[in-house]
């Protein structure tokens, strides 16, 4: 066990916690009755302070590594993703804060937009990669959308990330800023152009629609953006969510008893009328699935265990957004929610919905 833990850089007692807590049983006694740890016990540590490493809690681990689904090669995987993401993220900051060094050593003080631009606009240059895994079509929504797009023919697709909603049948241009999100587009997408919703490079009235799909919150002016969209295009249809209705917020669980923070996010926020008033159209409201199958914030509201992943959480920015100690609370909480029934207590009614009102709506001009 002593050379396993200097190997390793951990304390023995920390070998000992492990072992007592069952995260880590070496499967072997030597004849002194010492513990002896195994190839495979060797392997699943590696695993455990990789994770550890990662932020992760020792119970989150525990699932993690007891997955009978995720071999020792998927483990290398996604803690390889992970890693990469972890990294990306830094070095965004890094950059970030040496550019404001530089700024404050010349005497000039950077904006407040500049200061927050590496949460905002530039997020998706940081947590973009791990967008992918969870984030695709969800049909009955990309339903909704391409009904309202009526028969336009030419379509402009604001802040498009991946292009999940992309309709397949129309003559599509998509917008996006963040170039990890532009390099993910799968072969055989639309044409994107670098640029955002703000100032878009286009002539008036070019497109018969514009389209923009969960991404209005990110915008760092979105009633300007929406005008934008307004002036290039003939019809506009916007898929997002009424802040300013706290009723819906109370409603959904996960942000009334677990995530209250969700609120600082919206503050400043347009009022929905605001945003409809940008495009000159209506707001129909979008019901969510219980299967929805874009996992985004709302997406598991009658699949509680989902929050509970990593991966599933790091395709939603709400989660980066809080930062890391409101994201561990909220986890934490919910884990021993769930584990002790008081989770299912609480929400019993939503058993019998396959549909949650939880503030999505659907602008269309
Ligand atoms: C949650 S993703 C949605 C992507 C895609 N529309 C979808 O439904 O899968 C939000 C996207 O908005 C983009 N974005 C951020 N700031 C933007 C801006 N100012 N203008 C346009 N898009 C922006 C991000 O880079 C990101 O790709």
């Amino acid at each position: 066990m002593g050379r396993v833990a200097e190997l390793a850089g951990v304390s023995v007692r920390t070998l000992h916690h492990y072992d007592e807590i069952g995260l880590l049983r070496p499967s072997a006694r030597t004849f002194a009755g010492y513990r002896a740890y195994s190839a495979g016990d060797v392997e699943r540590l590696r695993e455990v302070l990789a994770y550890r490493r990662l932020g992760f809690g020792l119970r989150e681990i525990a699932d993690l590594v007891d997955d009978p689904a995720t071999d020792a090669v998927a483990h290398l995987r996604r803690l390889r993703g992970l890693l990469l993401e972890q990294r990306d993220r830094a070095a965004a900051m890094v950059k970030a804060i040496d550019r404001e060094l530089e700024a404050r050593a010349m005497g000039l003080r950077t904006s407040p937009e500049e200061q927050l631009q590496v949460f905002g606009a530039q997020l998706y240059d940081t947590i973009g990669s791990a967008y992918p895994a969870t984030r695709r079509t969800e049909p009955r929504i990309a339903a909704r959308i391409w009904g309202a797009l009526g028969d336009a023919q030419t379509v402009l697709n604001v802040g498009a990330g991946t292009g999940s909603y992309e309709p397949p049948d129309r003559d599509v241009t998509a917008v996006e800023p963040s170039a990890v999100m532009r390099a993910q587009r799968p072969p055989g997408a639309a044409a994107c152009v670098a640029a955002g919703a703000e100032s878009l490079p286009f002539e008036d009235q070019s497109f018969d629609a514009a389209m923009a799909v969960s991404t209005v919150h990110h915008w760092p002016d979105p009633v300007a953006g929406l005008r934008e969209m307004r002036r290039v295009a003939r019809r506009v249809v916007v898929f997002t969510y009424d802040a300013d209705n706290t009723g819906w917020r109370e409603r959904f669980w996960l942000t009334r008893d677990y995530l209250p923070e969700f609120a600082d996010l919206l503050i400043g926020w347009p009022s929905l009328a605001d945003l409809t008033q940008a495009i000159g159209g209506r707001a129909e409201p979008v019901l969510v699935p219980w299967d929805c199958a874009d996992r985004f914030f709302e997406a598991h509201w009658r699949r509680p265990q989902a929050y509970l992943a990593e991966h599933v959480r790091r395709a939603v920015s709400v989660w980066t957004r809080v930062g890391p100690q409101a994201e561990q609370r909220a986890v934490d909480e919910l884990r021993n929610d769930l584990t002790s029934g008081r989770w299912a207590e609480r929400n019993r009614d939503l058993v019998a919905l396959d549909t949650a009102e939880l503030g999505l709506r659907l602008l269309v001009a």
